[in-house]
């Protein structure tokens, strides 16, 4: 009987749980978990539900993927800088893009980007002298910034021109969710001191990357990087998939979507095994005895099980795109027993599912053997879901959990390492789950071994 709605939480009489949701929005979700598996609040005159099992988050994403689109509100904000790239894109649209950008994402042409995801890390460590205090959250947000860059642009983006990309699309993601928790909107056209810092920033972004694809294109060459997989493009016709305009749009969506995410997988991962050293210790002589001193190599991965569980097992509790972008329902949809109406926003966040104690038991506990190949395949598969699901799944997933084993399997090869006992543990859960404080990590380096190559 389809008629009863959700349990959830019922907050103020006026403005339901809006107060809680902007005052801590992970908070909120967590909170609403508490009240079962599917539930739903109240946000001013709006309805807001949280799918939190593998059962509806399956059926919500994937098997009615055609019933909901992100916010467009969302979309429109973010469009004023993205323009209209894979985040911001929705319906035909979005599926004729995805289309086009999939096989710059094939694993033949990523495989080739192993050896720069390695040989940035190897350089970033020689850096880092023994006994010294790093803050790992600043190195790998650098880290991944390099390998994004190189294998975006090849090597024609310099040092200094991707910080000043990084950093413009910073203080835009800022400003974009100042925007966004506005009651009433604020125009572009309007000459506030926000908006003129958005239309600077854009320019700054613009500036470079219209640079290098004019370059480019008057070159006509394959330099083997993203942008020229993205420029090459062709449609079922044969004919150039992509105008320049498309091009754009789609560089700077991976640009942004491309780094900081890994960065933080890294940054807890390492967080995590600082705090078990037994799983530290395992997975050295994992990669002491397959690598012997060799710097790893994408054909190594299969043979570094431990290395790839402990990172599916942090991203888990750790996962670094929190909670995926609100949907809007524009055609009911019938889940669980309940019927969703139109215009509710729906939520699913892989942080509530991923601790939800009926599918993850004792969820707190870090266990990377929740990951061995039996018990992953006795599990419902959307019940992980650090990428997302259906549709709009991450694009750069196998891209991702390559560069993070390879960065992974490369630091722990070189170095011990510990917390710094003064560091404090807190999430801050903005558009990614980073730490609070910054992470310090004291590191050791690791006696030689000699190695093979
Ligand atoms: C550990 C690293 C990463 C995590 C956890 C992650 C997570 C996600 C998630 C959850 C989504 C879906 C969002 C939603 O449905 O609302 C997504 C989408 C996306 N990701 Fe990632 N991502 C990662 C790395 C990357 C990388 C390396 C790239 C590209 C180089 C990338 C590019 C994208 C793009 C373009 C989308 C939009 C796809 C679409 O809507 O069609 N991501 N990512």
């Amino acid at each position: 009987m389809p008629t009863l709605n959700p349990p959830g939480p019922r907050g103020n009489w006026l403005l339901g749980s809006m107060l809680d949701l902007y005052r801590d929005s992970m908070q909120y979700m967590r909170d609403m978990a508490t009240y079962g598996d599917i539930t739903r609040s109240r946000v001013g005159p709006f309805h807001v539900y949280l799918l939190n099992n593998p059962e509806a988050i399956q059926e919500f994403l994937v098997t009615h993927r055609d019933k909901h689109t992100k916010d467009p509100r969302d979309a429109k904000l973010l469009g004023r800088f993205l323009g209209l790239g894979l985040l911001t894109n929705e319906g035909e649209n979005h599926k004729q893009q995805r289309k086009l950008v999939q096989p710059a994402f094939h694993m033949k042409r990523i495989q080739a980007y192993a050896d720069v995801m390695v040989a940035h890390t190897s350089a970033l460590l020689d850096t880092w002298r023994t006994g010294s205090t790093i803050d790992v959250d600043h190195e790998m947000t650098k880290l991944t910034l390099n390998i994004v860059t190189k294998t975006l642009f090849n090597a024609n983006v310099t040092a200094d021109e991707a910080e000043a990309v990084s950093r413009a699309l910073d203080e835009l993601q800022v400003d974009m969710t100042k925007l966004s928790t506005l009651i009433v909107p604020v125009p572009a056209w309007l000459p506030l001191a926000i908006n003129r810092r958005i239309k600077a920033n854009t320019a700054v972004i613009d500036r470079i990357v219209w640079r290098v694809i004019n370059e480019r294109r008057a070159a006509g060459t394959d330099e083997g990087d993203l942008l020229s997989m993205l420029l090459l493009s062709k449609g079922e016709d044969g004919a150039p998939g992509m105008t320049d305009q498309q091009v754009r749009d789609e560089v700077i969506t991976l640009f942004l979507a491309g780094h900081e995410t890994t960065a933080n997988a890294m940054t807890w991962t390492l967080y995590l095994l600082s705090q078990h050293p037994a799983a530290l210790e395992r997975l050295q002589e994992e990669l002491d005895s397959v690598l012997a001193g060799r710097t790893p190599t994408i054909a190594d991965l299969p043979q570094l099980p431990w290395n790839e569980m402990v990172i599916k097992e942090s991203m888990r509790l750790y996962p670094p795109a929190w909670s995926l972008g609100p949907r809007i329902v524009h055609t009911p949809i019938p889940i669980g027993g309940y019927t969703i109406p139109k215009n509710t926003a729906v939520m699913v966040s892989p942080y509530t599912m991923h601790h939800n104690a009926r599918y993850w038991p004792d969820p707190e506990r870090f266990d990377p053997e929740r990951f061995s190949a039996d018990s992953e395949k006795a599990r419902h598969k959307y019940a992980y879901i650090p990428f997302g699901a259906g549709p709009r799944v991450c694009i750069g997933n196998t891209f991702a959990l390559m560069e993070a084993q390879l960065i992974l399997a490369t630091v722990a090869q070189r170095f011990d390492w510990r917390l710094d006992p003064s560091q404090k543990i807190a999430l801050d859960p903005q558009l990614t789950l980073g730490p609070k404080h910054g992470m310090h990590l004291r590191f050791t380096k690791r006696p030689v071994l000699v190695a093979a190559n």
